[in-house]
């Protein structure tokens, strides 16, 4: 077994230390590239694509199939909604998109015409036989350009997926193909949107003021209600995951050379689930003098920072047995590093928005990250505190789905 090189560890841990210097320009750096993105989106790196939604009214209501696309899982369902948040999952059927030996519609070998057929067979599961017409939204987590309300073209993969034949397809021509296949022509797609743009309507549906929604897991994204857009709100998604005014250090360029996109989604890839284990694995590589790659991921990350398990995961994930408290002390505090840097980082584009639209916002947020790490949660919370007003951000459960829905009943005019 190797030694653990502590001065490697210890300059990692500055190197992880988000100081309020960086936070400040990042706040900063935030509300100019949005504001540049406005005048002209090829200037800036934040995406500003319009939603074609404005926030609900809270009177949306119908039964509707969701579609929920974009993480580790794909989710079909059936929504009731009626009125002012209130809704009701009448049926949820949820697959991986990877299943070890079995298939991975992730993956360089898979097409988009195969996953879409994977989707349409998942809706015919959901439906169980039943052929009335429904409208289905669906909710797609990657950056896409929209044509309108129910055709966005993905403009390219974010998250590592490589599935082929979708980057700069119509997705919604994607899926009524597949459905065609099927015979499922009573499945009726009439609004796709983003997680984000998801998140927004499902929190403005109960939370008045509601004017942010970000995801925080497997990636990361924000989207907000921008009061001018040509003279009408409109939802904009930011694809703030590629955000790239943000200092990289040592460890986040390796991750992002060794990254299936080189030179994108900066800040995602310092922020979100599907990279913070991976900022760890490359420190503890380096300190441990591995020839081989670990593999920890965000959750082993959280219950690190929590002491929860840590000699047990270290020795799972690195096959270190760690010697002393002052070494298990490092390994807890790069953890804690890492994802305060994380939540920090979000945070501060939070604020972003904010000095922009200069109202004080709610902020709807969903996703494993945030929802199961309530060390996480604060941490965002003390952080809008310090802007100075009453920023608030709550929980939204069942953001994608309720999103979908609500999409789908605007799409109706109801
Ligand atoms: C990635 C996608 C973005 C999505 C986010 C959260 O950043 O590009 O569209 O909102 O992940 O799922």
């Amino acid at each position: 077994m190797s030694e653990l090189d502590k001065t490697i560890m210890q300059n990692a841990l500055r190197e992880f230390d988000a100081n309020a210097n960086a936070l400040l320009d990042l706040r900063k750096n935030f509300t100019k590239e949005l504001e540049e993105g406005l005048a002209d989106p090829s200037k800036s790196s934040l995406k500003m694509l319009p939603s074609y939604l404005n926030v609900p009214t809270g009177d949306e209501t119908g039964v509707y199939l969701a579609l929920d696309f974009g993480g580790t899982n794909v989710r079909v369902l059936k929504v009731k909604i009626w009125k002012h948040g209130n809704y009701k999952i009448l049926k949820k059927i949820e697959y991986p998109l990877k299943l070890e030996g079995k298939y991975d519609f992730t993956s360089k070998n898979a097409t988009g015409e195969q996953l879409f057929e994977f989707i349409a067979k998942l809706i015919q599961l959901t439906l169980e036989g039943n052929t009335e017409e429904i409208l289905l939204g669906h909710t797609f987590s990657f950056p896409s350009e929209q044509l309108d309300l129910n055709n966005a073209k993905l403009i390219s993969w974010t998250k590592e997926f490589q599935t082929q034949g979708v980057e700069g397809k119509n997705v919604t021509e994607l899926l009524t193909n597949a459905l065609l296949k099927r015979n499922l022509t009573h499945v009726k797609p009439v609004a796709i949107i983003n997680d984000t743009v998801a998140t927004l309507l499902a929190g403005a549906y109960t939370h008045a003021n509601t004017l942010i929604g970000s995801i925080y897991a497997t990636g990361h994204n924000t989207c907000y209600l921008e009061p001018d857009y040509n003279g009408e709100p409109m939802i904009l998604n930011l694809e703030s995951g590629g955000f790239s005014k943000v200092e990289q250090n040592t460890y986040d360029k390796l991750l992002d050379k060794t990254s299936e996109k080189p030179g994108e989604q900066f800040l995602e890839k310092m922020v979100a689930g599907r990279y913070v284990g991976e900022l760890y694995s490359l420190v503890l590589k380096q300190a441990l003098k591995s020839e081989e790659n670990f593999s920890f991921d965000s959750l082993d990350l959280c219950n690190i920072a929590q002491n929860t398990d840590v000699k047990k995961i270290i020795k799972e994930k690195a096959q270190y047995e760690i010697q002393d408290k002052d070494e298990e002390n490092l390994f807890i505090k790069l953890a804690n590093n890492i994802l305060t840097r994380s939540a920090l980082y979000i945070a501060a584009t939070y604020l972003g928005i904010y000095y922009h639209i200069r109202k004080l916002p709610t902020i709807a947020i969903d996703g494993s990250m945030y929802v199961k790490n309530t060390f996480l949660q604060t941490i965002i919370d003390e952080n809008l505190k310090k802007a100075g007003g009453n920023i608030r951000s709550f929980k939204v459960y069942d953001a994608s789905a309720l999103g979908a829905a609500i999409a789908a009943a605007k799409a109706e005019g109801k």
